[in-house]
């Protein structure tokens, strides 16, 4: 019926703060289509994790999803009671986070752990499951995974212990993967690894992905298209080869330039100005306090997002009239 596995329409999720409500996630609209790899890039507090949050309804209090949709292979998950969304949650859906200690429990070996996620949503006969731990292990790179699957999460290191949250991730086979940050915490040669690792397993599985970052190197290396968030609010969708040579948004060009290059003495250009406030966020386009192109009505009004290209979509009235700097891929 439907190409995409993923459909956020108009999607709101606020936190209920005693400082006012901090609207992280304020009108957020994209798709994802089935085996995808779409990038969720944006500065710290543009509401990356909040999304994924949202979408396993797993946003901790005071946050609380107020508006929207979220269709899952057609099926809203905001209308899903709670027992249904459990179902959902590693079955279907499934994330790792940028710390892997975040789902793993120091309590139980890891044979354990795997064991019971397994045994929470598949029938699989008890004497079956030690021999899909094992499996599972493998898969992700364990060696030694007979052994290694009786200690606990402390015994691994931080590129081990990400892989053994990949596994668990993996149990129940999900057809559609968060990956929040997955490597910000590793030394770089570690952190490819892993993501050849996500990339080969997403191929394995025919999973579709969401890969969370700010690190646009990542995100060139990894997806095939780019959802831009600033500010709680998306500001450009493109097919990542797209964005990177022609960015269309004054916000998307900003975080191109931002990335070190290593064929360019250019030191790291943050981006000028201070991420806003999102109790009370800028009127009209929240990135106006910070982009050189602003006119009066950028105060005023809110940009909609709109289609200018085929699959290229972004939310700035001046686009038409200013000529953005893209940056080669590689
Ligand atoms: N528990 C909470 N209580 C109040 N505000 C929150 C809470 N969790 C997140 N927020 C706010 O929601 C906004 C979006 O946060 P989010 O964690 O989604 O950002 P992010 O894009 O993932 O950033 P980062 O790159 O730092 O992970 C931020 O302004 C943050 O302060
Ligand atoms: S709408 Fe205005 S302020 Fe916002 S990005 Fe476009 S030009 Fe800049
Ligand atoms: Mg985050």
């Amino acid at each position: 019926m439907t190409e995409n596995i993923l459909n956020i329409e108009g999607l709101k999720t606020y936190f209920f703060t005693e400082a006012g409500i901090v609207k992280a996630v304020d009108d957020i609209s994209f798709n994802l289509k089935k085996n995808e790899s779409l990038g969720l890039v944006g500065e710290s507090g543009s509401g990356k994790t909040v999304t994924a949050l949202s979408v396993l309804r797993i946003v901790p209090k005071p946050g609380k999803i107020i508006d929207g949709k979220v269709e899952f292979n057609g099926d809203d998950l905001l209308e899903k009671t709670e027992k249904e969304m459990q179902k959902m949650r590693g079955s279907e859906i499934a994330i790792i986070f940028q710390d892997p200690s975040s789902s793993l429990n120091p309590v139980y070996n890891v044979e354990t752990q795997l064991r019971d996620v397994i045994l929470a949503h598949q029938t699989v006969p008890k004497a079956e499951t030690r021999k899909k731990v094992i499996e599972l292990l493998e898969v992700v790179g364990i060696p030694e995974a007979e052994t290694r699957m009786r200690e606990y999460p402390h015994q691994f290191s931080g590129g081990m212990k990400q892989r053994v949250a990949i596994a668990r991730a993996l149990a129940c086979e999900p057809t559609l993967l968060f990956a929040d940050e997955p490597t910000t915490n590793l030394d770089v040669t570690i952190q490819a690894q892993v993501l050849n690792l996500l990339n080969d397993l997403k191929k394995k599985f025919n999973m579709s992905l969401v890969m969370i970052t700010h690190d646009m190197g990542i995100i060139a290396e990894m997806t095939t298209r780019i959802v831009v968030l600033y500010a709680g609010r998306v500001c450009e969708i493109a097919k990542t080869h797209d964005l990177f040579e022609r960015p269309r948004h004054p916000y998307t060009e900003a975080l191109l330039a931002a990335v070190p290059r290593l064929d360019m003495k250019k030191t790291l250009r943050i981006i000028p100005g201070n991420i806003p406030n999102l109790i009370e966020p800028p009127s009209g386009c929240r990135f106006h306090p910070r982009c050189k192109h602003a006119k009066n009505t950028c105060k005023e009004k809110i940009p909609v997002l709109e289609e200018i290209e085929p699959e290229h979509f972004v939310a700035c009235h001046e686009w038409q009239n200013i000529s953005l700097k893209g940056e080669r891929k590689h």
